[in-house]
């Protein structure tokens, strides 16, 4: 799927309990991590997200609970359920997302390979989809 990149993360697990790994420049985590942040404590009824990035690509996994993250690329859509450590996403740039259904302990882990700016955000949906044309060059 081109919208977005579902990886199945390696689990080192034995008699002791489980472990995963994440390195940048990994088949995983392709780019520098520039930045790291968790989401936590997030009440059920929510949507967070609602914004896309102009440059900004990310690795988001749930390392615990589980929360349905919506992906749209403008003209492809999917709904992913985030419900174990093993499973990743890899979102690039120019993705419409929007994360519902938290469980109460749901932690969303996100890598991300750029600074916090807020001027890498679209918050406009249709401004997003007037950006994805004019990239497409078919405004
Ligand atoms: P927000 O973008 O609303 O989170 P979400 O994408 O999950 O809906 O971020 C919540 C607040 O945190 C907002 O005031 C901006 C701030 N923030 C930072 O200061 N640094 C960061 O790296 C991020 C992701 C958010």
């Amino acid at each position: 799927m081109n919208l977005i990149e579902i990886l199945n993360l390696q689990v080192f697990g034995d008699h002791r309990g489980s472990l995963i790994s994440l390195e940048e420049y990994s088949e995983c985590v392709p780019f520098t991590i520039k930045r790291v942040y968790f989401i936590f404590d997030t009440k059920e009824d929510v949507i967070r997200g609602k914004h896309a990035h102009k440059n900004l690509e990310q690795v988001i996994v749930s390392v615990s609970g589980e929360c349905d993250f919506y992906v749209d690329n403008g003209s492809e859509r999917a709904i992913i359920k985030m419900n174990h450590p093993s499973k990743a996403l890899h979102i690039k740039s120019m993705v419409w997302r929007e994360m519902t259904n938290f469980s109460k302990d749901c932690v969303l882990l996100v890598l991300a390979s750029e600074h916090y700016d807020i001027d890498d955000y679209i918050f406009d949906y249709d401004e997003f989809l007037k950006m994805v044309h004019q990239i497409q060059g078919d405004n």
